[in-house]
């Protein structure tokens, strides 16, 4: 009877019936095929191989041995804040006050910070198609309307002015998010492309976000902070990818002053503060930056080993790889079915990548995504295996 009653009353709200991200599922079958001993060349999954900064390492070891890691203040550690305000000024020559960065647990807690301080349930909010999954499901769990905008090759696979334009007229958007670089493309909007998008929608009263956590990671022309273009728009970044801090969990905001109060009552409310010990790493981290830009040098050649190396191999047609550790590759020469071509490309060559359905349920049935983020070799020893094995298929 009790675990009858119990049974009704845990039902999943409808909310929470997100779907999954599916290369954590290419994650598991390449784990199979390894504790089988097989051996398995990694480019599902976007995260660095290199360790975070020794400056960020050590700031941390010694935190860690006064052994006193307490709360810190909800928008994050001052010293923090100050020292990403300056970075705005080292990198871009742009002024930001300190009092207008927030402190998140990684890029991930910013957009539900974003999101809420910014919308009500039942906010239409346009995002670009292929995108980074979490963007529409966290919209979606928290009641908003994700609206997907389509992007072709004529506007580098970004958002067009245009195809905003027309979804606004549509039914009016409250929001729009973008990313340069973008995941999963790995392509990026030109400067004057990215200020004409933030004026568009300004203009029309749409809240600007940009999502710039692959900045830093810039091959083909430097990314554009959306901190220039205005003082409304809302960025989010994060330690996790340039910084190589993934599991530390320390990202950040840049918020209008409206902003700030109420992300500080969200933060205080739902997280009370940032890990303190990541805080204090990353605060060290912007120090570390010559061993970081080594790490990038690392994808550089990487981005070289497969652009040059992957038509040889069979597969000639991908998006340009600007940014970030992506090459999105077109498959359809192959297959309509882009999950099943990941499936064996990992079963019968031994390289897991991600399928684009991940990314955009429709197109995504014919493209394959692929991280560069691991070492040279690794991707020399894949684009090998690719051509023995399409040449097979
Ligand atoms: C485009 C994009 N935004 C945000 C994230 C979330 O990163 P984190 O929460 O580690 O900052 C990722 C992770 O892969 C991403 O690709």
């Amino acid at each position: 009877m009790m675990l009858d009653k119990a049974r009704r009353l845990i039902v999943p709200s409808a909310r929470s019936d997100v779907p999954p991200f599916i290369v954590m599922d290419v994650m598991a079958a390449a784990a199979r095929i390894e504790a089988r001993g097989g051996r398995v060349i990694h480019m599902e999954v976007g995260q660095p191989a290199a360790s975070a900064p020794q400056t960020a390492i050590r700031a941390a070891k010694a935190a860690l041995d006064t052994g006193n890691i307490g709360y810190t203040e909800a928008l994050g550690i001052p010293a923090l804040r100050a020292r990403i305000a300056r970075h705005y000024d080292e990198t871009h020559g742009v002024a930001v006050e300190p009092e207008r960065i927030v402190v998140t647990t990684g890029s991930s807690a910013g957009f539900v910070l974003a999101f809420l301080s910014m919308f009500e349930p039942g906010d239409r909010v346009a995002l670009a198609n292929p995108g980074y999954p979490p963007y529409r499901h966290i919209l979606t769990a928290l009641g908003c309307e994700p609206v997907l905008i389509e992007t072709s090759a004529a506007t580098r696979w970004a958002m067009s002015v245009d195809a905003l334009l027309d979804a606004h007229r549509d039914k009016p958007l409250k929001g729009v998010l973008v990313a340069s670089p973008a995941n999963p493309t790995g392509t990026m909007m030109r400067a004057q492309a990215l200020a004409a998008l933030v004026a568009a929608a300004e203009g029309e009263g749409i809240r600007f976000i940009s999502d710039e956590i692959y900045h830093g990671l810039d091959y083909a022309f430097p990314a554009e902070t959306a901190v220039k273009l205005s003082e409304d728009a809302v960025i989010i970044n994060s330690f996790s990818k340039y910084f190589c801090m993934t599991g530390w969990r320390v990202g950040w905001m840049v918020v209008p002053e409206a902003l700030v109060r109420p992300v500080e009552r969200l933060q205080q409310n739902l997280a009370i503060s940032v890990p303190t010990l990541s805080q204090i790493a990353a605060t060290a981290a912007f120090e570390g930056r010559d061993e970081m830009d080594n790490v990038k040098h690392g994808y550089e050649e990487n981005r070289r080993i497969l652009v040059e190396g992957l038509p040889k191999a069979g597969l000639g047609e991908f998006l340009p790889v600007d940014g970030a550790f992506y090459l999105y590759a077109d498959v359809s020469h192959f297959t309509d079915d882009s999950f099943d071509f990941a499936k064996r490309m990992l079963e019968e060559a031994g390289v897991a990548a991600t399928p684009g359905i991940d990314f955009d349920p429709q197109r995504g049935k014919r493209f394959i995504r692929f991280s560069y983020a691991r070492s040279a070799a690794d991707m020399r020893e894949a684009v090998e295996r690719i051509g023995a094995w399409l040449s097979k298929c």
